[in-house]
C-alpha cells in the first residue's frame, strides 16, 4: 500500500497539459503521452482537476454530469487507458469532486428550475426580501451577489462561486446519498484518490445577513461539517484503506483541520489551507498590490506545522496550483536569479512535514502569464474583477497591474514542453496564450539537464522515499524572527533534517543558533554551499542538511 506520507502529488489541469489532437485543448491522452515523464520525476499520484460534462464556465468547475467524461477532454475508454497505463507505472489518480455546487445546467438544477419540488429541495432556494432583493448580503467568492433570483421558481437561488454553479443542499440526505453513489462509481474503476473541492463550504449555518464581512463566516465550517465528512467516508471512500483523500479548506481554521485531517478522525486523510497563500493580500482582499509580509509567512507555515503536528493531523504542502500565480514569479525571482528561487522554493516545501504538491510547470520553473490586454484572460473571476475593479473608479492600468500579480490565469497557462511553436502544447491555436519565454523555460531543455529545477524537484522527490525523516518527522521552527532566512528542523529516529534557506535576492550573514557537527549537506542550489556557524547566505541560497546518528 502506497503511504501518502511518502508520497508526491502532482497537478495537472489537463485543458493546459497537452493537446493531440489539435484543437487547442488538452486532453487526457496528452496525459496518457506524458506518463513517462512523470515516473521520471517520480511522483506517486495524478490529482486530475475535473474534466467531467461541463459548460465550462469555470473550466470544470461547474459539473453537469459527475459521471461522463466531457468529450472535450476524450472518453470513458481514454480514462481508463490512462488509469491502465498509470497503474503500469506505479502511479495512481486522484480524481476532483466538486460537491458543494453544480451547473446550473445539471439536469438536477434544470429539473428544479422545471417546478420539480424534488429537486428544488437539492438546491438552496430562497424568496426574496419584501423588497424583492436577494435573501442576504453574501457575495459570491468571484464576485457580486452570492444570489441569483430564477423567475421560473419566483425565489433567488445560492451560489458561493459564478451564478451557473448552484450550491447543493447538503441538508437533504438525498443529496448526500447522490453524492456517495458518485463517489463509488469512480472507486469503483478503480480510483484510489479523491480531492474534495471547496468541501469545507458545504454544511450552511444561519442564511443571516453579514455585517462583518462577506458572509463567509455563516457556511465556512459550517455545523454539520465534520458530522457530513464522517458519513461521506463511512458510506464511500472509508470503504477502501488505500484510498487517499484531500480536502480543499476555504478560509478554514486550524482547529477544524485538527479535525478534517486528524489520524483518528475518520474524515480525510489530509487538507490544503491557504492561510500562507494570502501574505499578499490585504486581510482577505486579494485584488490590491502589496508586498509578500515575509514574518507573516513564516509565522503561518510554522504555527500550521505544528499545531498539525501536535494533534496528530496531515498537511497538503504547496505553493502552486490551478488557482494561485507562479510562486517563482510571487516569492522568487523572475529574473537572473529564476533557477536559485525556483529551486529554493521547492526545498522549502519539500522539507515540511505534509505531502507536496507539484502542479503541473512548477518543476520546470514557469512563471506568472505576463498578459497586457483583456482579451488574453479567459477566467471567470478575473473578467468578473476586472469590472468590478474598474467600476470601483481604479484605472485600467492600474486594473491590469493587479490582474498581472494575482490571476488565477497566470497558472492555466499551457504546459512548455518545447522551446517551438506554443511550447509544443499543441499544433493548433491554444484555448489560452502559451508564454513566450517557453523558448528559454522548457521540459525539453530541463529533463536531461543535471543543474535544472527539474532535476531539482527529482532529488527532491527521491530524498523523501530514501529518508524517513521527511515523512515521519516532526517539525521544530530554526531561528523564526530572522527577517530574511527560513530554516527549520525536523526529527525522527537518529536522523536530524535541517533545511535552510534565504528568502531574498540580497546575501546574509545567518548565525545558526544549532550546533552543525555531524551534519552534511543532502542538497543545495549551490554547487559548494559550506555551512558554518557563522554562514554568508547567497542570494536564495537554499540547504538541506541531514545528521544520522545510530539510534534509529
Ligand atoms: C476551488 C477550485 C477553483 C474553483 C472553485 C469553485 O477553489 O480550486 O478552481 O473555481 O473551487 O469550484
Amino acid at each position: 500500500m502506497q503511504d501518502f506520507k511518502k508520497s508526491v502529488v502532482y497537478q495537472i489541469y489537463p485543458k493546459s497539459f497537452l493537446d493531440t489532437n489539435g484543437d487547442g485543448l488538452g486532453e487526457l491522452r496528452g496525459v496518457t503521452q506524458k506518463l513517462d515523464y512523470l515516473k521520471e520525476l517520480g511522483v506517486d499520484y495524478i490529482w486530475l482537476t475535473p474534466f467531467f460534462v461541463s459548460p465550462q464556465n469555470d473550466n470544470g468547475y461547474d459539473v453537469a454530469d459527475y459521471r461522463t467524461i466531457d468529450p472535450r477532454y476524450g472518453t470513458m475508454e481514454d480514462f481508463e487507458e490512462l488509469a491502465q497505463q498509470a497503474n503500469r507505472r506505479g502511479i495512481r489518480l486522484m480524481l476532483d469532486m466538486v460537491f458543494n455546487h453544480t451547473s446550473t445546467e445539471h439536469i438536477w438544477f434544470q429539473k428544479a428550475l422545471a417546478g420539480d419540488p424534488v429537486y428544488q429541495d437539492y438546491y438552496i432556494f430562497r424568496p426574496a426580501r419584501p423588497d424583492g432583493s436577494a435573501p442576504t448580503n453574501w457575495q459570491s467568492k468571484f464576485g457580486g451577489s452570492a444570489w441569483e433570483y430564477a423567475p421560473q421558481v419566483g425565489k433567488y437561488y445560492l451560489h458561493l462561486f459564478d451564478k451557473t454553479q448552484a450550491d447543493l443542499n447538503w441538508e437533504n440526505p438525498a443529496v448526500r446519498r447522490e453524492v456517495q453513489q458518485i463517489v463509488r462509481f469512480w472507486m469503483d474503476k478503480g480510483v484510489k484518490g479523491f480531492r474534495f473541492d471547496v468541501v469545507n463550504l458545504i454544511s450552511k449555518g444561519e442564511y443571516a445577513d453579514d455585517d462583518q464581512g462577506d458572509g463567509r463566516r455563516f457556511y465556512t465550517d459550517g455545523p454539520r461539517i465534520h458530522e457530513f465528512l464522517q458519513e461521506l467516508n463511512r458510506e464511500s471512500f472509508g470503504q477502501d484503506p488505500e484510498i487517499v483523500t484531500v480536502g480543499e479548506m476555504s478560509s478554514t481554521s486550524m482547529e477544524n483541520c485538527f479535525r478534517y485531517a486528524g489520524a483518528d478522525c475518520g474524515e480525510l486523510s489530509m487538507v490544503f489551507s491557504f492561510h500562507h497563500l494570502k501574505v499578499d493580500f490585504m486581510g482577505n482582499e486579494k485584488w490590491v498590490i502589496v508586498p509578500a509580509d515575509f514574518g507573516r509567512l513564516k509565522e503561518l507555515l510554522f504555527s500550521w506545522q505544528e499545531g498539525m503536528a501536535a494533534h496528530n493531523a496531515w498537511n497538503a504542502v504547496f505553493w502552486c496550483n490551478h488557482d494561485q500565480p507562479r510562486v517563482v514569479s510571487r516569492f522568487g525571482d523572475e529574473g537572473e536569479y529564476w533557477k536559485k528561487s525556483a529551486k529554493m522554493l521547492a526545498g522549502v516545501i519539500h522539507g515540511l512535514r505534509g505531502t507536496p504538491y507539484v502542479y503541473q510547470g512548477e518543476e520546470l520553473g514557469m512563471t506568472n502569464a505576463g498578459f497586457t490586454r483583456l482579451e488574453q484572460y479567459r477566467d471567470v473571476e478575473s473578467l468578473n474583477h476586472f469590472q468590478i475593479l474598474r467600476d470601483k473608479g481604479l484605472s485600467e492600468e492600474s486594473v491590469y497591474n493587479i490582474l498581472k500579480i494575482h490571476s488565477r490565469d497566470n497558472s492555466r497557462t499551457p504546459m512548455q514542453w518545447t522551446a517551438g511553436e506554443n511550447g509544443g502544447f499543441t499544433t493548433g491555436t491554444p484555448w489560452i496564450n502559451v508564454n513566450p519565454n517557453t523558448s528559454r523555460i522548457n521540459a525539453a531543455s530541463q529533463v536531461e539537464d543535471p543543474d535544472s529545477i527539474f532535476a531539482y524537484y527529482k532529488a527532491l522527490i527521491r530524498l523523501r522515499k530514501e529518508y524517513d525523516v521527511f515523512a515521519y518527522g516532526d517539525f521544530a521552527p530554526v531561528d523564526q524572527k530572522h527577517p530574511s532566512v527560513l530554516a527549520y528542523r525536523r526529527e525522527y529516529k537518529g536522523q536530524s533534517l535541517l533545511c535552510v534557506n534565504n528568502f531574498y535576492r540580497a546575501g546574509c550573514r545567518w548565525h545558526c543558533p544549532m550546533l552543525l557537527e555531524g551534519y552534511r549537506v543532502l542538497l543545495s542550489n549551490y554547487s559548494d554551499s559550506t555551512p558554518a556557524a557563522d554562514w554568508e547566505l547567497r542570494p536564495y541560497e537554499s540547504v538541506l542538511l541531514i545528521r544520522e546518528t545510530d539510534d534509529s
